[in-house]
């Protein structure tokens, strides 16, 4: 019989009392049944109410709603984006060897002409071979948003002991001072410019390369000859006036936030070089083939996406804290909401019918510990329940700074455990009778002393973060988003919600230069754009 969600409800409300230390308490190996291994990779969900039951219940759920099946559909090549007709095969970038036809079409042997294209123009300029009009490349400045932006973004800062090439920049913000504050400083004559838009229309793209064309052209004769693009359209590019041979192209069936394994990754592998940009598509590579090969309840993605989906789903707690205890993975938060919230944040499933439970959660976090002195009061004392991610390496990378990193991972341990066992009254009491309070006062304060505890988390430990591993942790989250989208139902892989906005920004520009009137907008609209028109 396959798990209804109903079944896991009745479960959640019948044992919603049972501590995760009492879970602890009753089984003294927990902390294994609850956690799974790939190869280095320790994926710990142990310190959450998931007990026995509810554990079958969830992989059950994931098998009845047949994760297996879609899975094979999207390494298969199935068109699985419905509402946009595509197959989705982000998968294939870093899968070279894998068979893949399309509609009749062999479309490996472009696909790997492209990255071998790329490979060789990242050695050109990391060697010297390709210059700017006034010597070697020093600078790159990667020009893209969304899925063009903070996947090569994320990663070129996670993996900054590896960036041996070129300064790499992003700009991303129509906001003129991103960019003007990034070519501040940088020198045209040795900066390259990639314009890295899927569509090649977007207008924040379109807006910040115009400008930086203009920036190079007043110092360089030919700004097109230190511009290259990364897009699907080709015929956009060429009438953009930038050289085919530096133009990269990838194909439709690449969403814009799974996108970073190809092409749109130049920035990253021009940083770091093309040998470790390819050992960060064998580490996702190596992910795809655990997700595709293992049991579903030893699958790193599906229990993850499972832990994803009792917390939401079946308890109703609507965020979920990422919290990287790594300064290098200050953007993997960012990073995250954009993969996650622009594929699960849907109201209806893939029908178009309504969904019968909420979308994906919210996502959002920080790098710990700097959370901890901002915003991780509420996540201990709060009134709501915010399930937390941990993700912490063994090691780090500055061998003479160990005992920061000892810092770094007891703090991080520290929290979970403190999330979990809580200070109860009885506790807090104590520690106020211990600094002399008594009475009345000492009963206020220590209710303030209080950590209810069992608030759950999870941890992602790895060994070190390197292009292999991270490689790995992006693979998993993407297919953690896949399954988490076919247990819900949802289309994963479109992102109708942004066009709206993108349609009446359009309207609002001739309202705001006063080309057009505003009268058929409403009153607060109006308000703000006599405010604003000053
Ligand atoms: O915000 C919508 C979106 O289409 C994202 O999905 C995408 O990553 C981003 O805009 C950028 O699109 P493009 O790469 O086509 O410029």
């Amino acid at each position: 019989m396959p798990t209804r969600f109903d079944d896991l409800l009745a479960h959640r409300t019948a044992h919603e009392a049972t501590t995760i230390c009492d879970l602890f308490a009753a089984d003294p190996d927990r902390a294994a049944r609850f956690s799974a291994r790939h190869e280095a990779l320790l994926f710990d969900f142990s310190k959450t109410q998931i007990d026995a039951q509810a554990f079958d219940l969830l992989v059950k759920l994931a098998d009845g709603a047949g994760v297996a099946t879609y899975r094979e559909r999207m390494f298969s090549g199935a068109r699985i984006n419905e509402t946009e007709g595509r197959a989705v095969l982000h998968v294939a970038l870093r899968n070279p060897d894998m068979p893949l036809v399309l509609d009749g079409v062999d479309v490996m042997p472009a696909l790997r002409a492209t990255h071998a294209r790329a490979s060789a123009f990242a050695r050109d300029v990391r060697e010297g071979r390709f210059q700017g009009q006034g010597g070697r490349i020093t600078d790159v400045v990667n020009i893209g948003i969304g899925g063009s932006d903070l996947g090569p973004a994320m990663a070129a800062l996670a993996l900054a002991p590896f960036a041996d090439g070129p300064r790499c920049h992003f700009v991303s913000n129509v906001d003129g001072a991103h960019i003007a504050d990034t070519l501040k400083g940088l020198n045209p004559e040795t900066t390259l410019v990639i314009v890295a838009s899927k569509t090649f229309t977007t207008i924040e793209t379109m807006t910040n390369a115009d400008t930086a064309r203009r920036w190079m052209a007043q110092k360089v004769a030919n700004p097109a000859a230190q511009f290259a693009a990364v897009s699907t359209a080709a015929d956009k590019t060429a009438a953009y006036g930038i050289d085919p041979e530096r133009v990269f192209g990838f194909e439709d069936w690449v969403g814009g936030r799974y996108s970073m394994w190809g092409p749109i990754g130049l920035a990253l592998m021009l940083a770091i070089g093309p040998e470790d940009f390819d050992a960060f598509l064998q580490g996702g590579a190596d992910m795809d083939a655990h997700f595709r090969q293992t049991p579903l309840a030893e699958n790193l993605p599906v229990l993850m996406a499972l832990v994803g989906i009792w917390h939401n789903q079946v308890c109703g707690h609507a965020t979920r804290a990422v919290l990287p205890y790594d300064q290098r993975l200050a953007r993997l938060p960012a990073y995250l909401q954009q993969l996650e919230m622009e594929s699960n944040g849907k109201r209806v499933s893939m029908d178009g019918s309504d969904l019968p439970f909420h979308c994906g959660p919210v996502v959002w976090g920080e790098p710990g510990t700097n959370g901890q002195h901002a915003f991780y009061q509420l996540i201990h004392q709060g009134t709501r329940i915010i399930p937390c991610e941990f993700i912490v390496a063994r090691q780090g990378h500055e061998p003479d700074l160990a005992h920061h990193h000892l810092l770094l991972v007891s703090n991080c341990l520290a929290q979970s455990e403190a999330l979990m066992r809580g200070r109860s009254l009885e506790e807090a009491r104590a520690i106020m009778a211990k600094k002399g309070l008594t009475g009345a006062e000492l009963e206020r304060q220590a209710r303030h002393r209080v950590f209810p505890g069992n608030r759950p988390s999870t941890t992602l430990a790895i060994p070190q973060l390197t292009p292999f591993t991270l490689g790995q942790i992006i693979a998993l989250y993407e297919h953690r988003v896949f399954v988490e989208g076919v247990i819900l139902g949802i289309n994963s892989y479109d992102q109708w919600g942004v066009e709206l906005g993108k349609e009446l920004a359009l309207a609002l520009q001739p309202i705001l230069e006063g080309k057009a009137d505003a009268s058929g907008k409403d009153g607060s609209t109006r308000q703000l754009v006599a405010y604003l028109r000053g």
